[in-house]
C-alpha cells in the first residue's frame, strides 16, 4: 500500500517536474522584473541618502571648524588684544557719553570696546535711539536674548561673554560699570607681560558675607559655603579669554546668582588658574581714595571722571593730589578665606 502510494506520487512528480521546472524559471523571471523594476527608484533614493550624508558630513565638519575656531582664531568676526565689556542700562546716555569722552576716548586699535545692553521686550523708540546711538558710536552691544535690567546683571555678563566667545578674537576682556574708570595705558602694559592663560586678576574678596536680607543683592539660592567663594570685585578685573571659553561652553549648568562678581568667582573656584589680587584695583563698594598706581578705580561720578581723565593727559598722573579713605589689604592665600583680608598696611595703595 505505501510502496504503491510511494511510486504514484513519484509519476506524479515526473509528469509535474516540467510543470514546476517551468513555474521555477518564470517566477525567476519576475523576480529579476521586479528587482530590475525596484531598481530605479531604490537607487534614486539611496542617491538621495548619500546626498544627504554627504551634507551632513559637511554640515558636522562646518561645526567643527567653527568650535575649533573659538581656540585657533581667524575665523571670527573681531579681532582684539583687550576687549572692555561695561555693563551699563539702556538709559544711562550720560554715563556712556562721560566714558567715551574720557579714559575710552583714546584706546589703541587692538582695544574694542563695549557697552552691554539687553534689548529684549525693549521698546520700540527705545531700541530706536540705541541704534541711532550705535550708528554713531558703534559700541554698543545689544544682545536680543536678555531683557535689561540690574536684576538680569548676571545674565547679561554671561551673554555677553558667550557672545564674545563666539565672535572675538582676543586674549582678555576687562569688565567694568558704569562708574568705573580704567587707565588704560596702565592697564596694557601691565597685560602685555602677564601670562594670555588661565588669568583671573582683580581686588579679591573671600570673607565676603552672604547676603540674605539685602532687598538689591539677596541672594537667596547661595548654598555652598557660610561665606562667598573668593572672587574678584566686579568693579573692574580682568579674565583670560580661555576663562571666558570655559563659562560659554558651560553657560547651560551655571547657577546665577544675582551679583555677577560673585558668580564669577563661584563659576571658577574649581579651577586650576591664577587669582592674582592687585591693590591697584579700587573697586571696593566705595573708593579707597587716589592714588597714581591705581589701574582701576570704581565709584567715580561724572565729575570725578573727567577730572581724572584731563589730569592724566595733562601730567600722567591720575590724581591731581593722592589721598586715603581706608586702608587696602594684600590677599593672603595661605589662611582661611574668613582671615585673608586684612587692612594693617598703609603702604599698600
Ligand atoms: C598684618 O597682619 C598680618 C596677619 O595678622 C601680619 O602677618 C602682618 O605682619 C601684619 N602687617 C603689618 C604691617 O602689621
Amino acid at each position: 500500500m505505501f510502496k504503491q502510494e510511494g511510486q504514484s506520487l513519484v509519476r506524479k512528480l515526473n509528469k509535474n517536474a516540467s510543470v514546476v521546472l517551468l513555474c521555477g524559471i518564470f517566477m525567476f523571471i519576475s523576480v529579476l522584473m521586479c528587482m530590475s523594476i525596484c531598481s530605479m527608484p531604490c537607487e534614486y533614493t539611496s542617491m538621495e541618502n548619500k546626498l544627504i550624508h554627504q551634507k551632513m558630513r559637511q554640515a558636522v565638519v562646518v561645526d567643527k571648524s567653527n568650535s575649533d575656531s573659538i581656540v585657533r582664531t581667524n575665523v571670527k568676526q573681531y579681532q582684539a588684544f583687550l576687549v572692555i565689556l561695561l555693563l551699563v542700562g539702556p538709559n544711562q546716555y550720560e554715563e556712556r557719553k562721560t566714558i567715551r569722552q574720557t579714559w575710552l576716548s583714546q584706546t589703541p586699535k587692538d582695544v574694542l570696546n563695549y557697552f552691554v545692553l539687553g534689548t529684549e521686550n525693549l521698546a520700540t523708540a527705545e531700541r530706536q535711539r540705541l541704534e541711532g546711538e550705535n550708528r554713531e558710536h558703534h559700541d554698543l552691544l545689544l544682545l536680543d536674548t536678555f531683557q535689561d535690567s540690574y536684576r538680569a546683571l548676571t545674565k547679561k555678563l554671561l551673554e555677553a561673554y558667550k557672545w564674545l566667545d563666539a565672535n572675538v578674537d582676543f586674549q582678555f576682556v576687562f569688565k567694568g560699570d558704569d562708574d568705573t574708570f580704567v587707565h588704560v595705558d596702565a592697564l596694557l602694559r601691565e597685560l602685555r607681560q602677564k601670562p594670555s592663560h588661565r588669568l583671573y586678576w582683580g581686588f579679591f574678596d573671600g570673607r565676603a558675607r552672604v547676603k540674605h536680607r539685602s532687598r538689591k543683592w539677596a541672594e537667596n539660592k547661595w548654598v555652598l559655603c557660610d561665606r562667598y567663594l573668593p572672587h574678584a570685585l566686579g568693579g573692574g578685573y580682568v579674565l583670560s579669554s580661555d576663562l571666558v571659553h570655559f563659562l560659554a561652553l558651560n553657560s547651560e549648568l551655571l547657577t546665577l546668582y544675582n551679583s555677577e562678581d560673585v558668580s564669577v568667582g563661584t563659576w571658577l573656584a574649581p579651577l586650576d588658574i591664577q587669582r592674582v589680587h592687585d591693590p591697584r584695583f579700587d573697586t571696593e563698594y566705595k573708593s579707597r581714595g587716589c592714588f597714581n598706581e591705581y589701574i582701576v578705580t570704581h565709584k567715580q561720578d561724572r565729575q570725578m571722571m573727567h577730572e581724572k581723565h584731563k589730569h592724566l593727559q595733562r601730567t600722567g598722573r591720575l590724581c591731581a593730589s593722592e589721598y586715603r579713605i581706608f586702608l587696602s589689604y594684600k590677599y593672603n592665600w595661605q589662611v582661611l578665606p574668613s582671615m585673608c583680608c586684612i587692612r594693617n598696611d598703609s603702604s599698600i595703595p
